[in-house]
């Protein structure tokens, strides 16, 4: 944790992504898995760390343009770029596949997708690695039908190097039983896809969704025996090729801390309240319901004075704007910093940041225990000026 004196030099709100934490996690995944098993991580639950990593992880899920443009400036390994998302846009991937080394993977999501790749690899004469993205009955992916008329008609993709399959369904998924299955649908899938078509899948790019506790009430998850039983499934697949298995959430979680001040106090008939300078767009809980959970957090200093129940709320002019309700704390007073765990994923990144032109919060790494600061004010009131012509 940060101590007083440097949360008050450096200014709250902010994050700390604790970089040590953060190797040590992807470390013990990696220890968990089996030796086929290769770590992706989905840079959309924090493009912060991203080069930090770069030795410990195989790959990157990169969604949008704007995620290959930060991981090009960061200088990333084009070999461990997995290009997806759901909407890729001509312009944007003509500029992908313009810069494409050797290595990249193309998500293809849609048969439109296929077309669109299909095109500009043509028109540039760059054959690219790609795989098929398996709908699991949503808006992402394709129909297993439509997987199979690509492939029947592989021979007519020059330029495009079909490699597997991909499969994500969803995050946050507490029982392991729900990855077996899914698991062993996609392991049929691709049985199928050999037995069918002649198809042979050299890479099997899944994301299981491995779930985080955030909140004090969740103390009955065994994450050792959750990891140990979707191994073993992975261990007993009929397919045994290359798996990369793409993560954010439990890669990057437990890394992160937000920090963000008691401001100001007031009590009427609804309660005690704590404003705090940060608030619900700066820090998303995934599964918080109407601020009723208690996240696990720390508040320094530690008091003694009497214990009230305190509702925080953030700095916006929204009675949403709750980011715990009721939580007891003894003597609270101003200028006290709560520090809310676990939220090295997405928190950040899913926040309305726009609303109300406040700062963005700082981002501070803590490496070699140094502290060092990654981003410092940014104002976003520059972002919702309204345009005036000739402006840049
Ligand atoms: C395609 C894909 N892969 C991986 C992930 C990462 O999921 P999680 O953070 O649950 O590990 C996501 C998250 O949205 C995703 O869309």
């Amino acid at each position: 944790m940060i101590d007083s004196k440097t949360i008050e030099s450096i200014g709250t709100p902010f994050y700390v992504f604790d970089i040590d934490v953060l190797k040590n996690r992807i470390n013990y995944l990696k220890s968990m898995m089996p030796e086929n098993v290769h770590l992706c991580f989905a840079m959309k639950a924090n493009p912060f760390v991203v080069k930090e990593i770069e030795d410990t992880i195989e790959k990157y899920e990169i969604c949008s343009y704007g995620e290959w443009n930060i991981a090009n400036v960061l200088d990333v390994a084009h070999e461990k770029m997995v290009i997806s998302g759901v909407y890729k846009d001509e312009d944007s991937m003509i500029d992908i596949i313009n810069h494409y080394k050797h290595g990249e993977v193309i998500t293809i999501e849609s048969l439109n997708q296929i077309k669109l790749v299909d095109k500009i690899t043509k028109d540039k004469n760059i054959v690219v690695d790609v795989i098929l993205r398996l709908t699991s009955g949503n808006q992402f992916g394709m129909s297993e039908e439509e997987i199979i008329s690509i492939l029947e008609n592989r021979s007519k993709y020059n330029f495009l190097n079909i490699m597997g399959i991909q499969y994500f369904s969803g995050t946050q998924k507490k029982l392991s039983r729900r990855i077996i299955k899914e698991l062993e649908y996609v392991d049929d899938f691709v049985q199928k896809l050999k037995n069918e078509l002649g198809f042979v899948t050299e890479e099997l790019e899944f994301g299981p969704g491995f779930p985080v506790m955030y909140f004090e009430a969740e103390t009955d998850f065994d994450e050792n025996t959750y990891l140990m039983e979707i191994a073993d499934k992975i261990k007993n697949l009929k397919y045994q090729g290359h798996i990369t298995m793409e993560l954010g959430r439990s890669i990057a979680a437990s890394c992160g801390s937000y920090y963000t001040k008691v401001v100001d106090k007031k009590t009427n008939k609804e309660g005690n309240f704590a404003i705090l300078d940060g608030g619900m767009h700066h820090i998303v809980y995934y599964g918080q319901m109407m601020a009723m959970k208690k996240p696990m957090l720390d508040i320094i200093p530690r008091r003694s004075g009497n214990e009230e129940n305190w509702n925080l709320v953030g700095a916006l002019c929204t009675i949403n704007d709750l980011i715990v309700k009721g939580l007891p704390v003894n003597g609270l007073e101003l200028g006290d910093v709560f520090v809310f765990k676990n939220t090295g994923a997405y928190a950040m990144t899913e926040g309305i940041s726009l609303f109300l032109s406040r700062d963005l919060p700082k981002v501070l790494f803590v490496k070699d225990g140094k502290i060092e600061v990654v981003r410092s004010n940014i104002q976003t009131y520059k972002l919702n000026m309204p345009f005036k012509g000739g402006e840049n």
